[in-house]
């Protein structure tokens, strides 16, 4: 697994994002059989890193992988910093892509952020908004592509063949696991999603890195923002109680800011900068911890 082209399948984080696009071409659309048959058509070369990257992905993400990921990460013994220094330290994230059309990192949740702000949302949404994707740090702390984005989906019960590429969990050693492998695995029915281990990724990092900072419905956005196999395509309606269904709508309306507020012009930080001081004052310990 220490073989380069497995830690870094993309050139960049944001194929991912783009290929999300191409999957996901409009905010409100439940994908259709139509729309996934065009997406499977479309041709071109980033769809086979995208391709790769999902194969590792779907490979590698197994039970006893969150488990062991968990127990690693979410005890945030491995570095601390100001919060404006950890949007510095994100920014180190650069990769192959051009930069030239790509935006930084900082770019992104800046676009998110205002996007949300511009439409007049709660100030914790616009919070949310500028720290989505903090957790994609676990880049710089060398783990690959693969263990920090992607769409997200539960472990410890059976694939969704709606998840994107669904037949590279062949691969994935749960697949013939019948502890893992039937419809509820190790969980039983309407358990709710607190209860479920996701795979392991940014968005459950984030989460337990500010999960005492923020409203409820701002965590289930962060907790749940890659979760397309139910936001787009209910297919885990099983494993999800009256209060996930009801939270849902939170990380439904989330979405669409991700994907669709990416624009090439740069947000005028100069001035933005006195209303985010303010935000993060309010939302955020002075240090965050990694
Ligand atoms: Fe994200
Ligand atoms: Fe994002």
């Amino acid at each position: 697994m220490k073989n380069k082209f497995e830690v870094v399948p993309l050139k960049s984080l944001d194929e991912w994002e783009d290929d999300l696009l191409r999957r996901y071409p409009n905010p409100d659309e439940i994908a259709t059989s139509k729309s996934t048959e065009e997406y499977r058509n479309y041709n071109e070369p980033e769809r086979d890193t995208v391709r790769e990257f999902y194969r590792l992905n779907h490979t590698y993400q197994t039970y006893d992988f969150v488990m062991q990921k968990e127990a690693e990460f979410l005890t945030f013994n491995k570095k601390e910093m100001p919060v404006w220094n950890a949007f510095d330290f994100l920014n180190q994230l650069v990769d192959d892509s051009d930069p030239d059309t790509d935006l930084d990192q900082f770019q992104h949740l800046l676009q998110t952020s205002e996007a949300i702000r511009k439409d007049g949302h709660p100030d914790w949404m616009v919070m949310v908004g500028l720290l989505h994707d903090m957790g994609k740090v676990l880049c710089l702390f060398g783990e690959p592509q693969w263990a920090v984005v992607g769409d997200t989906f539960p472990v410890g019960c059976a694939y969704s063949d709606k998840i994107v590429y669904p037949e590279f969990f062949a691969n994935n050693p749960d697949y013939t696991n019948p502890k893992y492998n039937t419809k509820y695995g190790v969980y039983s029915p309407n358990c709710g999603l607190r209860n479920v281990h996701m795979s392991w990724g940014h968005d459950e990092y984030v989460y337990h890195m500010v999960k005492d900072r923020l409203p409820e419905q701002g965590l289930y956005m962060l907790r749940y923002h890659s979760f397309y196999a139910q936001h787009r395509e209910n297919a885990y309606d099983h494993l999800m109680d009256d209060h996930d269904r009801e939270m849902f709508r939170w990380v439904k309306l989330f979405n669409p800011y991700d994907l669709y507020s990416k624009n090439p012009t740069p947000p005028n930080w100069a001035e933005l900068k006195p209303y985010y001081e303010d935000l993060v004052v309010k939302y955020l310990p002075p240090t965050l911890k990694f």
